[in-house]
């Protein structure tokens, strides 16, 4: 249909809207209708109907968010936990710090804005987080992230099945490679070009590249429509048929 809008007056709450994926699903939400929310370290530079700069180790930041988007849209509708932070390195190269940082960004943040969201949200509202094939199957030198992934996978699963009945359908995605800046700093911190490094990647992926960060929207967009009606605490892996790390 054309000019069709799937989020027309939905209003929705995105964090890590700065990112790599952030980003275009925010363009893609406002473009589909939507008002929007976004949240980051710093939004300054993000077209939005809301900003709130913050940070998501703040417990207290997390628990009131959705209730002032919520008091600043009249609703919320809509809640993606897009923010992640992929802590590199294996167990004995990996602080405490490093521990409680992962978890409260990549796990605990997600819980308070979904716990909080909750009981504001109608019949009809979403919520998609951003896993990772690695919330699925481990992945080598990196267990605090693969287990951060793995905790927000099943969180994911355990509301989406707890939450059904209110009409809030909660899912995931798990990407595997997308060309954003957290692909592309772990090879610059190793001193590898990332564009190089990309080609390389690339010849991985049965479908013949990894994903650019659209690829892993349209799938999101897909998650929070109403396309997805019967879809609720699933796991959606989009990795271009690439299963082995
Ligand atoms: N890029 C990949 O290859 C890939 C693969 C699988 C899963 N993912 C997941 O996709 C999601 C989006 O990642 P991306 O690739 O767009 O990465 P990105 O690094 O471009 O974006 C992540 C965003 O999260 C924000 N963020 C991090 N810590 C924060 C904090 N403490 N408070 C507030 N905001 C904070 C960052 O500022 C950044 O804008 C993440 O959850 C990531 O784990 C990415």
């Amino acid at each position: 249909m054309k000019n069709f809008k799937r989020f027309q007056n939905k209003k929705a709450l995105i964090t890590g809207a700065n990112g790599g994926i952030g980003k275009v699903l925010v363009k893609s939400l406002k473009k589909e209708g939507a008002s929007v929310a976004v949240t980051d370290i710093d939004t300054s530079k993000i077209i939005a109907d809301a900003n709130y700069d913050g940070n998501l180790t703040d417990s207290k930041f997390c628990d009131e968010l959705p209730k002032k988007v919520f008091d600043k849209f009249n609703g919320l509708d809509i809640l993606c936990n897009v923010a992640g932070v992929i802590t590199r390195g294996k167990i004995n190269d990996v602080s405490d710090e490093d521990y409680n940082s992962t978890m409260k960004v990549n796990v605990e943040a997600p819980f308070r804005l979904c716990r909080a969201s909750i009981p504001l949200m109608k019949k009809g509202s979403a919520i998609v987080n951003v896993s990772s094939c690695w919330g699925l199957r481990p992945g080598p030198n990196h267990p605090l992230y693969v287990m951060s992934k793995a905790a927000i996978a099943s969180l994911t699963q355990c509301l989406g099945l707890d939450h059904a009945h209110q009409g809030i359908r909660i899912n995931a995605v798990c990407p595997n490679e997308v060309n954003t800046p957290m692909l592309r700093s772990g090879f610059e911190v190793r001193g590898i070009n990332p564009d190089r490094a990309i080609q390389e990647l690339n010849k991985t992926i049965p479908l013949g590249r990894i994903a650019e960060p659209k690829d892993i929207v349209d799938v999101i967009l897909f998650l929070l429509s109403d396309e997805s009606r019967y879809m609720c605490g699933s796991i959606v892996e989009v990795n271009g048929a690439k299963q082995v790390l």
